[in-house]
């Protein structure tokens, strides 16, 4: 469906628990969280019938994330179950790829179109360092075994913290070696963001330049998200950048998000929004959950603005208090 300022809302991201095996410095705690109760999240007879609704407002891509989604038992399973509803044209996933390794070919029967898998680093102790207590050979085993299926579109995604600019350029020449899309994320100031310093998208880009010559912007869409993407002499895969910071992407926002505990988001960074769950337990017919997030999804926040220190009062609208794990990214 169109919302009031005419954007076409076409893809859901479905976090299917807040709940991960790792840390990353940017997201979790050390210590962890207080995980939600499992009656508080969405089964996912629920979740599913949410994706049915969402088909007839026009939702036809669907993410599933986390925390780290393939913690959540049956999740391939779940998978299965949106490709299948009529109107849902691709199902897609965000993981670390701790557990990609072992769930891949059923994830594959039951039909995922892409996965993107985050990996901050190459370099073994960084990694451990920033996700606390990855080990990088797990998640690169995920990553071998998803460039295995040649019909499975793979993208890393990459937040530079305090990476040093060399581990940025072997990032990036994974790209050169191999078909997948490395994407680096500007630190987005949410939950333990806030407090990290992250890398502009013109830092990178200049530093990249140096190291493989001029990047040439590329047009085409490589996925449903906000990504812009540059192509290298000589690369198999392309260089994006997530900019939400410096380069905002909100004029063609195209997303709305469900959080694991069912809360209808519709933009990272506000509040706003519907409690779904409330709403599915309540004996709501389809009819009317679909008018309430009609409703909702025509309100969606024109912009976010992660450089507004304006109290919520003068704003008008309320910052979220959820962490990235809670919101899925
Ligand atoms: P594809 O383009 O289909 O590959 O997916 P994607 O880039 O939407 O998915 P992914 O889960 O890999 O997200 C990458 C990063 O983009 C995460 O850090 C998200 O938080 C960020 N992101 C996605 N959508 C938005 C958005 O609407 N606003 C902001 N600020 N960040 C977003
Ligand atoms: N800023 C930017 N990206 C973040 N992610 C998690 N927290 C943040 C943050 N504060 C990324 C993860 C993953 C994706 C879903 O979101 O690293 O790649
Ligand atoms: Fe887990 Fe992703 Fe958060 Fe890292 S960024 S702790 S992998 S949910």
């Amino acid at each position: 469906m169109i919302d009031q300022y005419g954007r076409t809302i076409e893809y859901l991201r479905i976090s299917v628990t807040d709940r991960c095996n790792l840390r990353c410095v940017y997201c979790m705690p050390e210590e962890g969280i207080e995980q939600l109760p499992h009656e508080q999240i969405l089964t996912f007879d629920e979740i599913e019938r949410v994706c049915r609704i969402s088909t007839e407002l026009g939702i036809s891509k669907i993410k599933l994330t986390g925390g780290e989604p393939l913690v959540r038992k049956g999740l391939p399973d779940l998978l299965g179950k949106i490709k299948r509803i009529p109107g849902i044209e691709q199902v897609t996933l965000t993981t670390n790829g701790i557990l990609l390794k072992n769930q891949l070919a059923e994830l594959m029967r039951q039909g995922l179109d892409a996965v993107n898998i985050s990996i901050d680093t190459l370099d073994e102790t960084c990694y451990h360092t920033v996700t606390r207590c990855g080990e990088l050979n797990q998640a690169l085993e995920g990553l071998q075994a998803a460039l295995e299926y040649p019909n499975l579109r793979v993208k890393l995604n990459c937040v530079p913290t305090n990476q040093s600019e060399e581990e940025y350029i072997r990032m990036a020449e994974y790209a050169k070696e191999h078909p997948v899309e490395v994407r680096f994320i500007e630190m987005m100031p949410i939950g333990m963001g806030k407090a990290c310093q992250g890398k502009s998208r013109d830092e990178l880009l200049e530093l990249l330049e140096k190291a493989f010559g001029n990047a040439e912007p590329y047009e085409k869409h490589l996925g449903n998200g906000p990504a812009e993407y540059v192509s290298f002499s000589g690369f198999q895969g392309r260089i994006g950048f997530i900019s939400a910071v410096s380069h905002k992407f909100c004029d063609s926002c195209n997303r709305i998000r469900l959080t694991a505990e069912g809360y209808l988001k519709l933009c990272l960074q506000y509040e706003s929004g519907i409690d779904l769950r409330k709403l599915l337990r309540s004996g709501a017919t389809d009819e009317e959950v679909k008018e309430a997030m009609r409703q909702a999804i025509w309100k969606k926040p024109a912009c976010h603005n992660f450089s507004d220190e304006r109290r919520d009062e003068e704003v008008g609208q309320k910052k979220e208090h959820r962490a990235m794990y809670g919101i899925g990214g």
